[in-house]
Protein backbone atom coordinates (compact mmCIF):
# COMPACT_ATOMS: atom_id res chain seq x y z
CA UNK A 1 0.00 0.00 0.00
CA UNK A 2 1.37 3.41 -0.60
CA UNK A 3 2.31 5.47 1.71
CA UNK A 4 0.62 8.95 3.41
CA UNK A 5 1.95 11.47 2.54
CA UNK A 6 3.43 14.18 4.74
CA UNK A 7 2.07 17.63 4.51
CA UNK A 8 4.41 20.55 3.92
CA UNK A 9 4.26 24.42 5.21
CA UNK A 10 2.46 26.59 4.53
CA UNK A 11 -0.52 23.95 3.92
CA UNK A 12 -3.43 25.51 6.20
CA UNK A 13 -4.32 22.08 8.08
CA UNK A 14 -0.49 22.23 10.16
CA UNK A 15 -2.17 25.20 11.56
CA UNK A 16 -5.72 23.30 12.88
CA UNK A 17 -5.96 22.36 16.45
CA UNK A 18 -6.55 18.40 16.87
CA UNK A 19 -9.58 16.61 18.13
CA UNK A 20 -9.44 14.23 21.07
CA UNK A 21 -9.59 10.83 20.31
CA UNK A 22 -12.79 8.89 22.15
CA UNK A 23 -12.34 6.21 21.37
CA UNK A 24 -9.28 3.61 20.22
CA UNK A 25 -11.01 1.79 17.29
CA UNK A 26 -9.19 -0.09 14.30
CA UNK A 27 -9.00 3.16 12.75
CA UNK A 28 -7.35 4.58 14.68
CA UNK A 29 -4.03 1.55 15.46
CA UNK A 30 -4.52 1.35 11.28
CA UNK A 31 -3.64 5.68 11.41
CA UNK A 32 -1.00 4.88 13.98
CA UNK A 33 0.59 1.94 11.80
CA UNK A 34 0.53 4.21 8.74
CA UNK A 35 2.07 6.85 10.76
CA UNK A 36 5.03 4.50 12.00
CA UNK A 37 5.68 3.43 8.20
CA UNK A 38 5.91 7.41 7.04
CA UNK A 39 7.86 8.00 9.86
CA UNK A 40 10.49 5.24 9.20
CA UNK A 41 10.53 5.77 5.11
CA UNK A 42 11.28 9.54 5.57
CA UNK A 43 12.73 9.00 7.83
CA UNK A 44 11.90 11.06 10.90
CA UNK A 45 12.15 10.47 15.12
CA UNK A 46 8.22 11.65 14.97
CA UNK A 47 5.41 12.22 13.47
CA UNK A 48 1.89 13.89 14.45
CA UNK A 49 -1.36 12.73 12.97
CA UNK A 50 -2.32 15.94 11.49
CA UNK A 51 0.81 15.86 9.69
CA UNK A 52 -0.52 13.15 7.43
CA UNK A 53 -4.06 15.28 6.97
CA UNK A 54 -6.08 13.49 10.32
CA UNK A 55 -6.79 16.30 12.71
CA UNK A 56 -6.35 14.06 15.35
CA UNK A 57 -4.84 13.99 19.29
CA UNK A 58 -2.17 11.28 18.24
CA UNK A 59 1.77 10.87 17.79
CA UNK A 60 4.17 8.43 17.21
CA UNK A 61 8.18 8.63 17.48
CA UNK A 62 11.10 6.52 17.86
CA UNK A 63 14.01 8.54 19.39
CA UNK A 64 16.30 5.03 19.02
CA UNK A 65 16.35 3.82 15.88
CA UNK A 66 18.54 6.07 14.53
CA UNK A 67 21.55 4.90 16.57
CA UNK A 68 23.64 2.10 15.86
CA UNK A 69 22.69 -0.98 16.98
CA UNK A 70 19.20 -0.15 18.07
CA UNK A 71 15.96 -1.80 17.16
CA UNK A 72 12.83 -0.42 16.21
CA UNK A 73 10.97 0.64 18.84
CA UNK A 74 7.87 2.95 17.69
CA UNK A 75 5.91 4.14 20.73
CA UNK A 76 1.99 5.54 19.52
CA UNK A 77 0.39 8.09 22.14
CA UNK A 78 -2.43 8.97 21.86
CA UNK A 79 -4.13 11.98 23.63
CA UNK A 80 -0.71 12.91 25.14
CA UNK A 81 -0.36 15.52 27.69
CA UNK A 82 2.83 17.11 29.30
CA UNK A 83 1.77 16.87 33.04
CA UNK A 84 5.63 18.46 34.64
CA UNK A 85 8.53 20.37 33.02
CA UNK A 86 11.56 21.64 34.40
CA UNK A 87 14.77 22.76 33.05
CA UNK A 88 15.71 24.62 29.84
CA UNK A 89 17.35 23.07 26.61
CA UNK A 90 18.45 24.64 23.64
CA UNK A 91 18.43 21.89 20.56
CA UNK A 92 18.46 22.27 16.68
CA UNK A 93 15.14 21.10 15.50
CA UNK A 94 14.06 20.17 12.25
CA UNK A 95 10.55 18.90 10.63
CA UNK A 96 8.91 16.86 7.99
CA UNK A 97 6.66 19.04 7.19
CA UNK A 98 9.37 22.11 7.47
CA UNK A 99 11.75 21.47 4.34
CA UNK A 100 14.84 22.54 3.90
CA UNK A 101 14.99 24.09 7.23
CA UNK A 102 16.55 23.82 11.23
CA UNK A 103 16.71 25.97 13.88
CA UNK A 104 17.83 25.85 17.70
CA UNK A 105 14.36 26.08 19.60
CA UNK A 106 14.33 26.90 23.45
CA UNK A 107 12.41 24.23 25.00
CA UNK A 108 12.25 22.54 28.39
CA UNK A 109 14.94 19.98 29.79
CA UNK A 110 12.78 17.36 31.43
CA UNK A 111 9.04 16.26 30.69
CA UNK A 112 6.84 13.90 32.38
CA UNK A 113 4.28 12.92 29.21
CA UNK A 114 0.85 11.30 29.80
CA UNK A 115 -1.31 9.55 26.89
CA UNK A 116 -2.77 6.00 26.37
CA UNK A 117 -1.41 3.59 24.73
CA UNK A 118 -3.19 1.86 21.14
CA UNK A 119 -5.16 -1.00 23.89
CA UNK A 120 -6.47 2.35 25.67
CA UNK A 121 -4.06 1.78 28.81
CA UNK A 122 -2.61 4.65 30.23
CA UNK A 123 0.79 5.43 29.83
CA UNK A 124 3.22 7.95 31.61
CA UNK A 125 7.00 8.58 30.92
CA UNK A 126 9.66 10.86 31.55
CA UNK A 127 11.69 12.11 28.90
CA UNK A 128 15.17 14.01 28.87
CA UNK A 129 17.08 15.83 26.12
CA UNK A 130 16.63 14.30 22.35
CA UNK A 131 13.38 12.20 24.04
CA UNK A 132 12.07 15.48 25.69
CA UNK A 133 12.18 17.70 22.87
CA UNK A 134 10.86 15.28 20.56
CA UNK A 135 7.32 14.12 22.26
CA UNK A 136 7.21 18.52 22.81
CA UNK A 137 7.49 19.31 19.07
CA UNK A 138 5.05 16.33 18.00
CA UNK A 139 2.60 17.46 20.71
CA UNK A 140 2.73 21.10 19.55
CA UNK A 141 1.63 19.94 16.26
CA UNK A 142 -1.58 18.70 17.70
CA UNK A 143 -2.31 22.53 18.56
CA UNK A 144 -1.29 23.90 14.96
CA UNK A 145 1.97 24.89 16.16
CA UNK A 146 5.36 23.91 14.39
CA UNK A 147 8.67 24.86 15.59
CA UNK A 148 9.35 27.68 13.12
CA UNK A 149 6.74 29.60 15.38
CA UNK A 150 9.07 28.49 18.25
CA UNK A 151 12.51 30.78 16.51
CA UNK A 152 12.98 34.84 16.37
CA UNK A 153 10.17 36.63 13.28
CA UNK A 154 13.27 37.47 11.55
CA UNK A 155 14.48 33.61 11.37
CA UNK A 156 10.98 32.86 10.50
CA UNK A 157 10.13 35.14 8.02
CA UNK A 158 13.21 34.24 6.21
CA UNK A 159 12.35 30.72 6.05
CA UNK A 160 8.88 31.76 4.60
CA UNK A 161 10.58 33.80 1.86
CA UNK A 162 13.09 31.26 1.35
CA UNK A 163 9.64 28.48 1.15
CA UNK A 164 7.80 30.56 -1.30
CA UNK A 165 10.48 30.87 -3.88
CA UNK A 166 11.16 27.20 -3.86
CA UNK A 167 8.00 26.35 -4.38
CA UNK A 168 7.07 28.66 -7.24
CA UNK A 169 10.40 27.08 -8.28
CA UNK A 170 8.99 23.44 -8.28
CA UNK A 171 5.20 24.94 -10.15
CA UNK A 172 7.29 26.23 -12.95
CA UNK A 173 9.37 23.39 -14.16
NI1 LIG B 1 7.34 18.23 13.07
Amino acid sequence: MALREVLRFPDKRLKGISKTINDIDAKVRELARDMIDVMYDEPGIGLAAPQIGEPLRLIVLDTEWTEEGKGKAPLALVNPEIIERSGTIIWTEGCLSVPDFTADVERSETITVRGLDLDGKELQEQATGLRSVCFQHEIDHLDGILFIDRISRLRRSLYIKKRKKSLRNESVS
